[in-house]
């Protein structure tokens, strides 16, 4: 038998890890791994080969094997060239580690007649079937390391920081970010963002004395930059904007992650060498669980509640 692993969308700290899991299974169970380079595009371009041992990688950040993002895949004709490039190599199942966006093409691949399996792999810990995905832990504590530096010189000189984080379409990194960097205000999708209100508890927390302040927000809920020159005309503090960017991306993982990594990667492998084939896999109340990918891609995302304690910290 033979199995075939690629990452997909955007890379996250710890997928090196997941790889090997994948890569190391797969010989456990006397079966032959292969590596997809550069995700589904790669996939399209035949770039297929004999995975080596896939040493000297569990603390690397990004993805070794490389990804990318292939709009074009949720053509029905360009997934047929994947699936005869699989068939070409012979492969049996294909094991795609990435986001939402990388199941819905492990889906429909799937429905194709290639069996498929899931591994959460993002940052942003969007995927409603995990509590949480590989690469958010680390995401976390590098914009925490972030935050414990803005609050120093934000300290310094008794200004207000406010902290751009990524999530596309999930606040699960500014929530965690918010609370475990002691921040005054968490802005997301998911609490809503009223500008006035983010105002007036600025103002009111300078004039109660307060001598510096942290705001974390989600991308893409408004200009960053703006709100801070809003913020300095407006509270009494000093304001300055940050985007941390990228650097939330990379970054060796950490040990949460990696022990996620390697949980789901040899649970998937093992699930196909039970028989099964086409599941998600995640890590939901401490237990390894799996789902069919439709049903696993169906399920509401769970909104964290979690932003809820802040008022009381
Ligand atoms: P992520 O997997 O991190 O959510 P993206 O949303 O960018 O990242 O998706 C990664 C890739 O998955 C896309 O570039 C595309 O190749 C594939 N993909 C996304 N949505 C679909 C879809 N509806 N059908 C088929 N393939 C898809
Ligand atoms: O999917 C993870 C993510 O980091 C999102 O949080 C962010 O919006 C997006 O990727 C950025 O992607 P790109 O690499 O295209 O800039």
């Amino acid at each position: 038998m033979r199995i075939a692993v690629l990452t997909s969308g955007g890379d996250a700290p710890g997928m090196n890890a997941a790889v090997r899991a994948v890569v190391r299974c797969a010989t456990f169970h006397g079966y032959e791994p292969y590596i997809v380079y550069q995700g589904y595009r790669g996939l399209i371009e035949g770039k297929i080969e004999k995975a080596p041992r896939f040493s000297d990688c569990i603390n690397s950040g990004g993805t070794l094997i490389r990804t990318s993002r292939l709009p074009e895949f949720k053509e029905i004709e360009v997934r047929q060239i994947a699936l005869d490039k699989l068939r070409e190599h012979g492969i049996d199942a294909l094991f795609v580690i990435g986001g939402d966006g990388s199941y819905q093409g492990a889906l429909k691949l799937s429905e194709m007649g290639m069996p498929c399996f899931t591994i959460p792999g993002t940052i942003d810990n969007d995927i409603a079937s995990t509590d949480f995905t590989i690469g958010f832990d680390t995401a976390l504590n590098t914009i925490l390391d972030a935050v414990d530096k803005l609050r120093d010189t934000s300290g310094s000189h008794q200004r207000c920081s406010v902290i751009e984080v990524m999530g596309r379409r999930c606040g699960d990194l500014a929530i965690f970010a918010g609370i475990s960097g002691g921040a005054e205000i968490v802005i997301t999708r998911e609490t809503g963002f009223n500008k006035q209100e983010v105002l007036d508890t600025l103002k009111d927390a300078h004039e109660k004395g307060k001598q510096h302040a942290i705001v974390i927000i989600t991308e893409g809920i408004t200009d960053v930059h703006a709100l801070a020159k809003e913020i300095n005309e407006y509270s009494g503090f000093g304001c300055r904007a940050t985007v941390l960017g990228h650097v939330q991306r990379g970054g060796s993982p950490t040990g949460i992650d990696r022990v996620l990594a390697s949980s789901l990667g040899t649970y998937a492998v093992d699930l196909f060498a039970s028989g099964l084939k086409n599941k998600a896999v995640g890590y939901v109340n401490g237990q390894l669980v799996n789902y069919d990918i439709d049903e696993a891609l169906k399920m509401p995302r769970k909104v964290s509640e979690l932003y809820k304690i802040m008022k009381k910290l």
